[in-house]
């Protein structure tokens, strides 16, 4: 399944949605989590900043950055997806969260003439928006000067290389047939396809220098499967 419009996005995280929090914990072994803590670690949110997280699904990164920024900072978690979007407002309902602000939009449409942030993360959003080049450029134009953002998603790698086929293989022999016990399987289909047209560490460093960014950082963890993206304006 190969994604050209958002709509379709949209439908596919809309439909997984009422899942996705289990899947993900089941299907990484609970080590999204991780991850995610050390995206934020890196990027340091800092009391009294204003971030965003960029689909931000069901608010994972959000939370994360909320405990950073709070009291005197502000948090934004912005899908495009409305039912993904309610699981993470549900969430902030039962914890009594009432400093995250929650926007239905898709991120490529965010007014660039709205306030500037002083850091943006996204995981596992770039690789499914419509151009990375589109997505890269919208964050740099949401930042303020020296803002920073974070991506987190799979690791694009060389093909045949280690890291690239034991992706493949838990991908086939994991994800798929556990995600088909949940009917899910063509949506969780799309991500090894996704992955392959995601570009690599080398053209996302060329599309962050192209964009404008001055700092950039790559790295890998959990034995090249995860990359993470650091870029400063
Ligand atoms: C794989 S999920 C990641 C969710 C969350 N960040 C996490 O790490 O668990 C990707 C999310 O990106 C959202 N998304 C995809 N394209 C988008 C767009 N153009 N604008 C806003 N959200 C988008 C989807 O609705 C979905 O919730």
């Amino acid at each position: 399944m190969k994604f050209k419009k958002n709509k379709e996005v949209k439908t596919i995280f809309n439909k997984i949605s009422y899942k996705y929090d289990f899947l993900n914990t089941l299907l990484s072994f609970g080590l999204h989590k991780l991850w995610k803590k050390k995206l934020v670690y890196l990027l340091n949110p800092k009391d009294g900043e204003v971030w965003a997280d960029l689909c931000c699904g069901t608010g994972d990164l959000t939370f994360l950055i909320c405990k950073q920024v709070y009291p005197n900072g502000s948090i934004i978690g912005i899908d495009s997806a409305n039912e993904i979007l309610n699981i993470a407002k549900k969430k902030s309902e039962l914890t009594k969260n009432k400093f995250i602000k929650w926007e239905s939009k898709d991120v490529l449409e965010i007014n660039e003439s709205s306030k500037l942030f002083d850091g943006i993360c996204m995981s596992y959003g770039l690789r499914n928006l419509n151009s990375v080049e589109e997505g890269l450029t919208k964050v740099f134009n949401l930042l303020s000067v020296k803002g920073r953002a974070g991506f987190l998603d799979f690791h694009h790698s060389c093909r045949n290389s280690l890291p690239e086929i034991f992706q493949r293989l838990y991908l086939r022999l994991m994800v798929v047939p556990i995600s088909r016990i949940f009917h899910l399987s063509q949506e969780y289909e799309y991500i090894e396809e996704s992955i392959r047209n995601f570009p690599n560490r080398d053209e996302l460093i060329k599309i962050a220098l192209k964009v404008g960014f001055r700092e950039i950082e790559y790295r890998t963890i959990f034995f090249d499967q995860m990359g993470i993206f650091i870029l400063v304006k």
